[in-house]
């Protein structure tokens, strides 16, 4: 096993019935991106037949064959797969298309499904479907858990085989978008946008190009004053706006193609448009005019929130920061400027409601965004598969518009009609051998791209392909694997923060139980626990943030009786005694949940033992090893939890286990 190649392992397969369609290809197009799909077929039936593939002269002698067919209605990335009497054929509207249809196949091998027979038409669900690496150009990673970048080093941009490898695998599973360099833009990073760092930029985009990937980066706002020396970044100062302009020309005469810009301003310390008393949408729409001409985009991150809060204040709420300062201004943004909106109001917790901007806004374009680095799931030593959670989100009905109200509506693009929407990841990749430090963790990165471009996929339909890729299809191999990543999520859930709260995390690593660690902080972070209950009042006798829902979701969260569970103490302050649904009271909850959550972890660390032998040994080892520490740090969170709760309510398990 190659670990570099992850899911694109192309093992052998003795199974040789779908060897006979890997012999010829005829393909008239000579796209670079058609020529990539021509590339992996051969380099997949290489490797996994033992074939080498030959150039048909027409489609009558070929076995497969990739045409362009503007007729069928396909767009640009949506492809058809057809087989008749032993032949392939894959159709699509253009290249890309091609591209993806090719992987299809190759997937379909690498499952050992049969392809005679296979018929298949797929259009991608989100038009966008982005990766944002959080990279410094010093070669470290914000919140990366796979090592250290292989995008930048020492103030440098890397551009080697490890860029072709990472655009495969990312096109592999649909991606088409990705942001290199973090949203936090310091330093030499934001040099990133003149010429300094041209030529590799240009050698890096035209490996992408090959995937039909675009490249984007994160910029900085205050670029006007940190590059051209200005002594404003005023959105609305012409001067600015000509220095936009410019600078836009050069960078899109030096990379014609290039996709566009991700900006995080006014959030953590970032420079933005408040600064000027302007509003994001006079901030964006500078930057979307300046690229505007050459087909450019601008992503802005709804990610804005006053991170000086009292504890002591309890009106001011985080939660509610994205809606209030974007609802007043939906409707104002250009055409060519995307909002892109984290998943929940806060900050990818294990479990948080969605953004009450999905709804919300309708007259602006959006985009989700999901964090597959797995910053407080477990930061990639803990087994976290996250596709059942983005598959909650994508569901959930915002009652924007009947019948096409889900954040799947609104992020495909079937709400508003648009194609200017989409999904991303904060990407969980560094320059680890396999990519994503755990191996179970590449499952996230395929799973993210996979829902992406086909969100009617189930979670574990996602899970047995990866599991099939990267591991063969011993049947043992696949339901044990398939099982401990479909409850890791959940355990995840059990043994850390109950029923929505969130943090309980370290300061600043956010790794590990610490109850208090952000209790009495500036960033709007509380549990508000005390001897009688936890929870946080956001109902309007708190801080007001369930009516930022539409109907009916408002008065569900409003209510303690409909408020769903797995949210209650996001929404209300709960006394230790009060009962839950299942009868038992929320204290017993607590306790009962923690324990369960750390069995889940030792039948997980068990299913895994028992595939010694079925599986690579370094993998093996490397995720023993994890588990291993999984399994001590779950019951660190467990006891940490158990404990603070017991201490301040005072009220014993009632099966009396340990808790001190
Ligand atoms: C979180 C994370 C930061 C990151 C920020 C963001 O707060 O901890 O490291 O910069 O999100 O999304 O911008």
């Amino acid at each position: 096993m190659s670990f570099e190649n992850a899911w694109l392992q192309y093992s052998k397969i003795c199974n040789e019935e779908n060897k006979k369609y890997f012999f010829r290809v005829y393909a008239p197009d000579k796209n670079r991106v058609t020529t990539s799909a021509i590339q992996e077929l051969a380099c997949a039936a290489l490797k996994i037949f033992d074939c080498r593939m030959q150039p048909a002269a027409d489609q009558d002698a070929a076995t497969i064959s990739l045409v362009l067919d503007q007729e069928r209605n396909l767009g640009t990335e949506g492809y058809e797969i057809t087989e008749a009497d032993g032949k392939l054929q894959i159709t699509a509207g253009a290249p890309a298309g091609l591209l993806y249809g090719s992987f299809s196949c190759i997937r379909r091998i690498q499952c050992e499904k049969p392809l005679k027979g296979f018929q298949e038409r797929k259009l991608p669900s989100a038009p966008f479907r982005m990766l944002n690496h959080w990279d410094n150009i010093d070669g470290s990673i914000e919140r990366g858990y796979s090592g250290t970048s292989f995008f930048f080093q020492d103030q440098k941009v890397l551009v080697d085989d490890r860029t072709r490898m990472y655009a495969r695998l990312a096109a592999s599973v649909g991606i088409n978008a990705v942001v290199i360099n973090n949203v936090n833009v310091k330093g030499n990073a934001t040099k990133l946008i003149d010429g300094t760092y041209g030529e590799e930029l240009r050698l890096m985009k035209e490996i992408l190009d090959d995937y039909g990937i675009s490249l984007y980066l994160s910029l900085n706002f205050a670029a006007p004053m940190e590059l051209g020396g200005m002594d404003s970044a005023d959105p609305c100062d012409p001067e600015v706006a000509g220095w936009w302009k410019e600078k836009m020309k050069e960078l899109y005469t030096r990379l014609p193609g290039f996709g566009g810009f991700l900006v995080k301003a006014d959030s953590e310390g970032r420079p933005g448009p408040f600064t000027y008393r302007r509003t994001h949408a006079e901030g964006a729409n500078v930057l979307a005019d300046a690229v505007k001409p050459y087909g450019g985009r601008i992503i802005w991150r709804c990610f804005v929130y006053n991170c000086q809060q009292d504890w002591r204040d309890k009106k001011t709420d985080r939660a509610k920061s994205g809606y209030d300062n974007f609802m007043p201004i939906d409707g104002k943004f250009r055409e060519n400027v995307i909002l892109q909106i984290k998943n929940g109001p806060m900050d990818f917790q294990v479990r948080e409601p969605v953004s009450p901007l999905f709804g919300g806004l309708k007259k602006t374009n959006q985009m989700l965004e999901v964090q597959i680095a797995q910053e407080y799931t477990g930061q990639q030593r803990h087994v976290c598969y996250l596709i059942p959670m983005f598959k909650e989100v994508l569901n959930f009905h915002t009652y924007c518009k009947e019948g096409a109200d889900t954040v799947q509506d609104i992020v495909t693009g079937k709400t508003f009609k648009t194609t200017n929407c989409g999904i991303a990841a904060v990407a969980n990749t560094g320059d680890d051998e396999n990519w994503t430090g755990h191996d179970l963790a590449a499952a996230n990165f395929f799973g993210f791209g996979r829902l992406a471009y086909d969100m009617d996929l189930t979670a574990e339909e996602i899970a047995r392909e990866w599991i099939s890729c990267t591991f063969g299809n011993d049947s043992e191999v696949q339901e044990k694997i398939e099982k401990m990543l479909l409850m890791s999520w959940p355990a995840y859930e059990k043994y850390t923060s109950p029923l929505g709260i969130g943090w309980m995390v370290n300061p600043n690593v956010h790794y590990g139980p610490n109850v208090d660690g952000y209790e009495y902080d500036r960033w709007g972070t509380y549990h508000r626990a005390d001897h009688l209950g936890i929870g946080v009042d956001r109902t309007k006798d708190g801080t007001g943030y369930a009516a930022q829902y539409l109907e009916p979701n408002a008065s569900a969260y409003e209510s303690v009786e409909t408020c769903p569970e797995e949210l209650l103490l996001f929404f209300h302050y709960i006394p230790y005694t009060y009962r839950l649904k299942s009868g038992k009271t929320l204290i017993q909850h607590i306790y009962d949940t923690h324990f369960e959550g750390v069995e889940n972890v030792d039948e997980m660390v068990k299913l895994w033992n028992s595939l010694e032998g079925k599986i690579p040994e370094k993998a093996f080892t490397r995720v023993q090893k994890r588990l291993a520490h999984q399994k001590m740090h779950s019951r660190e969170w467990r006891d940490q939890i158990n404990t603070y709760f017991y201490r301040k309510s005072m009220i014993a398990d009632e099966q009396g286990r340990t808790i001190y």
